[in-house]
């Protein structure tokens, strides 16, 4: 039977957006059936005339016709958006209402069947309350940081530590040409992911994330020993989320309906680190660039099977589910449990484990 079903991206962007926005078109067309682009996640969920004329679309095959090596994504996206905690101003002053009915209330007025939810966490997290009000609501996982559970990896990441590696890269040249400690501040609030792969990636000599809290003394050591067996210039990558041992996070900024704001870690470490070395230390800030740019063929081959997945989930009537990489195949979890375990770097895993052989240090290692 022909449907309605409604796609939507929601969360920060991520390269590999478009190409699953387009197989989940394709695949829908395929089947006969409509797909309405609902415009900056659930923005045009809450307000049907949000952004009008340029709002919420119906997408054909042309509209996606050359989309799949494009960043960003066509329909838009928000991380300011929650309709269970949805910011409003009254009398000057911002408060939160929960607007979640009114989403269900305008899902059922569009006729939508299904909604296909492609985003990280925290849209993962709404999604599931949806579907507990009844939404019939298929996910698709995204985000740079690969900090979502049951998932071999999200789509995103793979560009993301391709864009952090080009930099480190870049940066070894003149690290090297200058005799200095480079520190590279890269994404990855609660999973040091981006960091620990571009390092390895990068052959940096220094990785810092959250999961593993540094001492300073160990990061200077690191500088030291290398300076000493004839190698004065270090490369340090530092998740955005890293901190002490003992200490907090570099947080920016905090907004009401908004995730806390990191940043500032690599300048703090440069201050720390200045006083203990004879060789200049500067920090790079790689921010959004991370987020931008064409996919890497991996997330453009991962976004397109999971955007066809989770056409047939919607076909099979399985909804609550999130598609998933286990490699080789794409299958699909609770999205209930996919939110349920942080996915965290293992500081006893594999990946950081061949780090460290290679050199790498974490700033955890002993005196
Ligand atoms: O969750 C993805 C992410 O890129 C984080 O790594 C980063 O902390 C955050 O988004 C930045 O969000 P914003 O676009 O609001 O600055």
């Amino acid at each position: 039977m022909a449907k309605r079903i409604g796609v939507m991206t929601g969360g920060g962007d991520c390269p590999g957006l478009n190409a699953v926005i387009r197989a989940v078109v394709l695949g829908a067309r395929q089947r006969g059936w409509e797909v309405l682009g609902i415009e900056d996640a659930t923005n045009g969920l809450i307000d049907l005339d949000y952004r009008s004329p340029n709002g919420n679309r119906w997408l054909t095959e042309a509209d996606v016709e050359r989309i799949l090596p494009r960043g960003g994504t066509i329909i838009g996206t928000s991380n300011k958006s929650d309709p269970f905690k949805y910011v409003v101003v009254e009398g000057g002053k911002k408060k939160e209402v929960d607007v979640s009915d009114r989403v269900v209330a305008n899902y059922k007025k569009l006729g939508l069947d299904a909604l296909v939810s492609i985003g990280g966490d925290g849209s993962m997290r709404i999604s599931q309350k949806f579907i507990e009000k009844g939404l019939k609501i298929v996910g698709i996982p995204k985000t740079i940081d690969q900090d979502l559970a049951c998932t071999d990896y999200t789509f995103g990441h793979h560009t993301a530590v391709q864009t952090a590696a080009d930099a480190i890269d870049r940066l070894q040249d003149t690290a090297e040409s200058h005799d200095r400690v480079m520190l590279v501040e890269v994404m990855g609030r609660d999973a040091g992911w981006i960091a620990l792969h571009s390092a390895i990636a990068g052959g940096a000599h220094g990785c810092l994330i959250h999961e593993i809290p540094y001492r300073l003394e160990a990061v200077v050591k690191k500088v030291k020993d290398r300076k000493a067996a004839g190698r004065p210039f270090s490369i340090i990558v530092v998740a955005e989320g890293a901190r002490p041992m003992g200490g907090d996070q570099a947080v920016v900024g905090r907004e009401l309906g908004a995730m806390v704001k990191l940043g500032g870690i690599s300048q703090r470490l440069v201050n720390d680190l200045q006083p203990h070395l004879d060789l200049d230390v500067r920090a790079t800030v790689l921010g959004h660039i991370q987020r931008g740019g064409s996919p890497v063929q991996f997330d453009r081959i991962l976004g397109t099977r999971f955007g066809i997945h989770a056409v047939e989930l919607v076909e099979q009537g399985r909804f609550g589910r999130m598609v998933a990489l286990k490699t080789p195949d794409i299958v699909s979890v609770p999205i209930a449990e996919a939110i349920s375990t942080p996915a965290a770097v293992d500081p006893k895993g594999q990946v950081v484990a061949a780090a460290r052989a290679c050199g790498i240090a974490f700033g955890d290692e002993p005196a």
